[in-house]
Order: C-alpha cells, then structure tokens, then sequence
C-alpha cells in the first residue's frame, strides 16, 4: 500500500460508522475534509467515469472545453482527426491551470505564463528559450519534451456524452451504467444529434453527495415543490419509479404525468402543504408535453455516479455537472441542449419549460436552499446522525414514491469503495 493511501487510513480511524444500518449516516460524511480528501482519490480519481463534456460543446476540430474531474481542472479537445482528448489543464512547468475561456477554437495550448505549448492531445510541442540564450541557460541536454506532456486521461462517449478516466483499464461505459439505467439515458440520447441552447453555473454551500440524494429522493418533490404540486407535474398519486443500478451507485427518478389531470385525494392534500387548490397558469403552453420519447415516463432525472445529472422534465432538456469543492460546496454547471432537427416553435418551447431549471428555476431553487438549510444544519448541530429509514429500509429499485430506497443503495456503494 502506498504511504499517502496507509496515512489517509489511519487518519480515518475517527471515522467509523455508527452500525451497519443504512438508515443512518453520520454529518462527517458530509463535513470532514479527511473524508473529502478520500473521495477524490477513491472516487473522482478512482474506477469511475465522469462526465467531462457534450459533444455538440466541442463541434469541430481545434474546439475546446475547460471542464473538471471531481475538483481537478481538465480540457477535453477534439484533434485535427476529429478524436476527443482530455488531458490535466495543469502546465507542465509550474502547475498553472493554462487553459482560461470556458470554450473556444485553437490550434494549440499556450501557457500564458512561461508560453510552454502543446497540442490538441496535451503532447508539449514547445518551450520557448529551451536552448538557452546565446549559449547560456536552458533546458538540461537529457530534457526531453516528450516526458513533459500533459497527464492523459481515458476518453469514451456515449451517444454524444463524453465521459473520462484516470483509471487506465475502465469497463466500457455501458457496463458502467448498467442496462436499466442504461435504457433511460438511451431514450433522452436517443441518436439525434444535440443542439446546445446555454449555460448556467451556480455555487450551492452544500455537500456534493447531496445532489445525489435530492435525485433519489422522490418524497421531497411532492413536498417542497409548490410548482409541481400545484400544477400537477408531480404530485402524490403519480406512476413513479426509482430505479437503482446494479452496484446501487446510479440511479433515475422517473415520474409519468397522467394524461388527466390527477384527482388528488382528500388525506394527500392535507398532507402537501405546498399544495393550493384551483391555481391556473397565465401560459399554459408552460406545462405542454409534446411526446417525443420511446419512454413512458415524463420525467426522468439520473445522477450517473460521481458527477453527472441526466435532465428530461417534459421537453426540457439538459445536464449538470457537479464540480465538487471541498466537503462544504459544489459547482453546477448546467448544460442546456435540444436537437439539431428541432422546429423554431420547439426550440422557444424547450427555452420557455426551461425556466423549471437553473438555479433561480421554479424546481432549482428550492432544492438549492434546502440543500444549504442542511449543510448549515449538520455543520452546526451537536447531534450526529441522518435518519433515513422512508420505505421500510428497502434498497434498490422500487415503484413506492414515499421511499428513501436509492440513498441506502448509494451508500451501500460507497461505503465499500471508500472503505467505511
Ligand atoms: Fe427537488
């Protein structure tokens, strides 16, 4: 075992978990920079593919993307051949983060400190001065470039998507999501070719995991949704689904409107306090389905282990990427897309739903503040435990809206990996 990996180990000895239930997790799990620490390197740096990039982001040759892997700033490049390369946005020299614009078209990566260059695959191609000037200073004569290059990381896409690795030897991705979670991705990147329509990145002072949980959780959407409830995208009463892949890691919430409007009973009402009888939208092409998917839910939200949020709520469309930083706050990158073959009139209506999302959305919002409420909470709290025992400790997929199911599988995972 390598000294960094036996250090973190015993540092961990703190760190135990209060038993081997699963309805209960401790605050550190959220809280600890030692755990923080261990999750990128058993996680973001581990045996896992992670969302870098959307293909129709980097269009053509010598199109970039500044993105990340878990915390660590990455580019994803597309060569002059039209292959995609994701290397460390790290200079060789002296560490500097090169690449600054979020997207862009070039020929080759300048360092703006020291102008160390390389190319669309992270090979160094050049070093000003490397003979030194007039004979004098310089490069040692044992220097060779080709040691200097920028680290690479393992490259794969699925229908559009591209994820990487700094595990050398990966499964392919699809045996990574499994083929229940697998079947879902497939129906919202279905083989038409994605049309980017914009960007959000918000901050939200929470711990990354829980972004995760909010998306196995479908028993806060009936509660601390008011739009849903009260317009009757979600409410209790629905088809709902929570599917689980096999290592229990991924994970899509799928939700189907009914065709009627949904009569709610009498005890659901008292229970869902968000919810208002009679409210009517000024717009109601707001809330049009148009069926376009081989699916037969309406909604499915997936979070893809460790750093991706799969989007299809109606005919809004999208990804976020989690960028974790540190164990108190993650960046949202949000990736709004349609289809290359979208009519105008889609596109305005994709742009017009798409005000559910982002982090000022009518959902966005609410489970952005829920989520500071509950890091603000356990950093502060003298108790030391999450309860979540909804659904009767069951794990893996279940077709029960009131259920904590998949945030125990998570967890299941995640213990194993992180050794807890
Ligand atoms: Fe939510």
């Amino acid at each position: 075992m390598p000294d960094d990996l036996s250090n973190s180990a015993a540092a961990l000895t703190n760190h135990v978990w209060p038993n081997d239930d699963l309805q209960l997790i401790p605050d550190w799990v959220y809280t600890s920079q030692e755990i923080y620490e261990r999750e990128v390197e058993r996680i973001f740096h581990g045996r896992t593919w992670n969302f870098v990039a959307l293909e129709c982001e980097i269009p053509q040759p010598g199109s970039f993307k500044r993105s990340f892997v878990g915390p660590t700033p990455v580019i994803v490049a597309r060569n002059n051949d039209g292959s995609i390369h994701v290397f460390e946005n790290r200079c060789a020299h002296r560490g500097a983060e090169l690449c600054r614009p979020q997207v862009g078209t070039t020929k080759e990566f300048v360092c703006p400190y020291h102008q160390w260059t390389y190319d669309l695959t992270g090979n160094l191609i050049g070093v000003p001065f490397r003979r030194g000037l007039n004979k004098e200073g310089g490069m040692p004569k044992d220097f060779r470039p080709e040691d200097h290059n920028l680290l690479k990381l393992s490259v794969t896409t699925r229908r559009g998507v591209v994820f990487a690795s700094f595990a050398k030897d990966m499964e392919s991705i699809e045996d990574y999501l499994g083929p229940a979670v697998l079947e879902d991705f497939d129906a919202l990147f279905d083989g038409r070719k994605l049309k980017l329509l914009g960007y959000y990145r918000n901050t939200v002072p929470a711990n990354w995991k829980m972004y995760h949980e909010n998306l196995k959780d479908p028993y806060h959407a009936t509660l601390l949704h008011a739009f849903l409830v009260n317009f009757g995208l979600m409410v209790a009463g629905n088809k709902c689904g929570t599917i689980v892949d096999p290592s229990g890691r991924h994970g899509t919430l799928a939700s189907a409107r009914p065709d009627e409007k949904l009569n709610v009973d009498d005890d659901s009402k008292k229970q869902m306090r968000a919810f208002k009888e009679g409210m009517k939208l000024e717009d109601e092409r707001f809330l049009d389905y148009v069926k376009e998917f081989k699916s037969p839910w309406t909604v499915t939200m997936q979070t893809i282990w460790p750093n991706l949020i799969t989007q299809r709520e109606l005919n809004t469309l999208g990804v976020r990427h989690i960028v974790p930083q540190g164990p108190n706050e993650f960046l949202m990158i949000w990736v709004m897309f349609g289809y290359e073959d979208d009519t105008d009139e889609m596109t305005r209506h994709r742009l017009r739903q798409g005000n559910l999302m982002g982090p000022s959305g009518f959902l966005g919002l609410e489970d952005n503040e829920a989520m500071k409420f509950v890091q603000q909470g356990m950093v502060r709290s003298v108790s030391d435990t999450n309860y979540v025992a909804l659904g009767d400790r069951e794990e893996g997929t279940t077709h029960k809206i009131i259920t904590e199911a998949a945030i125990r599988s998570m967890y299941r995972n995640y213990r194993g990996v992180m050794g807890l």
